[in-house]
């Protein structure tokens, strides 16, 4: 495999859809979707904003840092602000999710990640951008899951039903500048790691810079016109029991250019049980062979509790500054 497979989930045929998104989330859990109802002129919208935004002063960005986000956990982060295992990424981003008023239940019951989203004053136009694209992709996320259920031999509604009816929607824009001539390999964009959830849909400009590993190495994740790369987080891996694949990935951009890119996080909702689908196993896989050593179906909690232990690891001095109640990592 050298590329990155590509599902036109407009086609009417539903089965042949779902045969393909089977095919691609056994091999790689990775795949390109396209064909989607997400405009064009959205995407472009949330990307040149968010060029604007970053383009900034450190000192104006810092308006909306993320210790302002408080327990919601939004906002932005300085380069260098994020780390993926123990070592900071070469980027800065902002975090926005669900956008909850005070008077939400799961605001009140002080539910982390979940509250209001904070908006910089410029450009004022980011905010609309991103309300309308996490609208639009959340769609998007929940169409997949329909089709990935019916490729598992599941009923449609399998996930909206167990998992997603109040799922966790984490959105992140990203700009990673270019990596320094005299970088050292360990020095990345975004280090190898695996996404937390279900299924996360990445937007993308046209730099490249995204790398997958794939059964045979690592292959390049380049951008597709009007496509989004769509990838598996560990949630899913643990419920197909290893038949779909939660795969590493990482980010290097070295084209000498300011590269933007938005994943949309769909996740298990913060108090699911996440257990394994009934009568899915893979004798196949083989947990131990995982990037980080770690089982995730040794594993046993709530989404939340996944969640909050993972990006407690990502932003450690964040997570006892907003969240000194919680156990931590
Ligand atoms: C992530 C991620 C890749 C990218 O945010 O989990 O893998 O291209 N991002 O930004
Ligand atoms: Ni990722």
């Amino acid at each position: 495999m050298e590329s990155l497979p590509i599902v036109d989930v407009s086609a009417a045929d539903r089965d042949a859809i779902a045969h393909e998104i089977d095919d691609a989330c056994r091999a790689s859990g990775f795949f390109v979707v396209v064909g989607h109802d997400v405009s064009a002129s959205l995407t472009a919208r949330v990307e040149s904003r968010a060029r604007e935004f970053f383009a900034l002063s450190d000192d104006e960005k810092r308006e909306v840092a993320m210790p302002h986000g408080g327990r919601a956990w939004r906002g932005w982060f300085p380069v260098g602000g994020e780390l993926t295992a123990g070592v900071p990424d070469m980027k800065e981003g902002f975090y926005f999710g669900e956008e909850l008023g005070p008077d939400d239940p799961r605001v009140r019951a002080g539910r982390p990640l979940h509250g209001s989203n904070l908006f910089p004053r410029r450009p004022p136009e980011l905010r609309a951008a991103v309300l309308e694209y996490v609208d639009a992709v959340t769609r998007l996320g929940h169409a997949l899951l329909e089709l990935m259920a019916r490729a598992l031999g599941l009923d449609e509604q399998w996930f909206a039903r167990h998992l997603t009816t109040d799922p966790v929607v984490l959105f992140r824009i990203f700009h990673y500048p270019p990596l320094p001539a005299g970088a050292t390999p360990n020095q990345w964009s975004v280090g190898e790691h695996t996404d937390y959830g279900l299924i996360t849909i990445l937007g993308q400009d046209a730099s490249g810079g995204l790398e997958v590993h794939g059964p045979d190495g690592w292959i390049a994740a380049p951008p597709v016109p009007n496509g989004f790369v769509v990838n598996l987080g560990d949630m899913l891996e643990r419920m197909t029991g290893g038949r779909y694949r939660s795969t590493p990935h990482r980010v290097r951009n070295t084209t000498g250019a300011d590269r933007i890119s938005f994943p949309l996080f769909l996740d298990p909702a913060w108090d699911a049980d996440v257990l394994p689908i009934p009568g899915m196993t893979d004798p196949t896989s083989d947990a131990t062979g995982r990037w980080d050593g770690a089982s995730v179906h040794e594993w046993s909690g709530t989404y939340g509790d996944y969640l909050l232990a993972k990006v407690g690891r990502v932003f450690p001095a964040l997570l006892g500054e907003v969240l000194p109640d919680s156990t931590g990592p």
